[in-house]
C-alpha cells in the first residue's frame, strides 16, 4: 500500500512572530518532492503563518485544542477557531501534554474526537517512557493510548498516528530503525483490529523523537514508517527541509 509520507514540524513554545513567518516562508519556498508537509506553530502565530504559506502545499497545524465548541473555558481554543485561521491538522496526546501538562487519557480522547468530528486531520501521538520500554510494556502503553480514539472513524486519510518514544524526544537519542519499525508494525496491527485491515493500511504512522536529516532516511525507509513529527530540527528551515527531502 503506497502511503504519501507526511512530515510535520512541531514548533512547540518557540519562535517570535517574525521568526515564525520567516521560517514558514522559507519552508513553503523550499518544499518539493513527494512528501506532504505540515507546520504547527504556537496558537498566536497561526494566522500569520497561514498567510505566509498561502498558495503553497504546506499545511498548517495546531499543537493542541479544546474539545468544547464554545463558551466559558478561559484560555482555551476550539476547533472552529482553528479552522477559521487555516488549520488543517491538530496534534493530540503529545507526550509533553500528557507528562508535563498532565492531560489524562479521557481528555485526550475527547480532544481527538472533536478534531475528527470537525473534519480536520488528527495527529494522535503515542509512545512509551523509558521505564515502560525497560519493563516491557511499550506495546501495552501504545495500545492504551490508541484506545483513546473513537470506535469508528470514517476516513483513514483523516487519521495520522505519531509514534514518539518519550525517551527519544528532545534528547538526541533516537530509536533505531528496527525499534521504530517494530512499534509501527504493532500500531498498524492494532488499528487493523479496531478499524479493519484496509483502513489500517491507509493510515500514516509518523515517527517522532530526535529525527534529523542524518537519521531520517533510515527511519523513513522502514515499511511502516510513513513520515515524521519533528521538534528541534523543525526550527531551522535547512534541517527541516533536509528531512522533508529524505522522504521518498
Ligand atoms: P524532537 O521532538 O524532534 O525535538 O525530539 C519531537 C516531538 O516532540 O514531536
Amino acid at each position: 500500500m503506497a502511503r504519501t509520507p507526511f512530515i510535520a514540524g512541531n514548533w512547540k513554545m518557540n519562535t517570535t512572530k517574525a521568526e515564525a513567518v520567516a521560517l514558514a516562508t522559507a519552508i513553503a519556498a523550499g518544499t518539493k518532492g513527494p512528501a506532504e508537509v505540515g507546520i504547527a506553530p504556537p496558537f498566536v502565530y497561526l494566522d500569520a503563518v497561514s498567510a505566509a504559506v498561502k498558495g503553497s502545499a504546506v499545511k498548517v497545524g495546531a499543537q493542541d485544542v479544546y474539545f468544547e465548541k464554545s463558551g466559558a473555558f478561559t484560555g482555551e481554543i476550539s476547533v472552529a477557531m482553528l479552522k477559521d485561521v487555516g488549520v488543517s491538522f491538530v496534534l493530540t496526546g503529545h507526550s509533553e501534554r500528557r507528562h508535563v501538562l498532565m492531560e489524562k487519557p479521557e481528555l485526550v480522547g475527547k480532544k481527538a474526537a472533536a478534531v475528527l468530528d470537525a473534519g480536520l486531520i488528527l495527529v494522535h501521538c503515542v509512545g512509551e517512557k523509558l521505564e515502560e520500554r525497560d519493563n516491557g510494556t511499550t506495546f501495552a502503553v501504545c495500545q492504551a493510548q490508541l484506545d483513546e480514539l473513537p470506535a469508528t472513524i470514517a476516513d483513514p486519510a483523516k487519521l495520522v498516528i505519531a509514534y514518539e518514544p518519550v525517551w527519544a524526544i528532545g534528547t538526541g537519542r533516537t530509536a533505531t530503525d528496527a525499534q521504530a519499525q517494530e512499534v509501527h508494525a504493532y500500531i498498524r496491527g492494532a488499528l487493523a483490529k479496531k478499524y479493519g485491515k484496509d483502513f489500517a493500511d491507509a493510515v500514516r504512522i509518523q515517527y517522532g523523537g530526535s529525527m534529523k536529516p542524518d537519521n531520517a532516511a533510515g527511519l523513513l525507509g522502514q515499511t511502516d514508517v510513513d513520515g515524521g513529527l519533528i521538534g528541534g530540527a523543525a526550527l531551522k528551515a535547512e534541517s527541516f527541509l533536509g528531512i522533508v527531502n529524505a522522504a521518498k
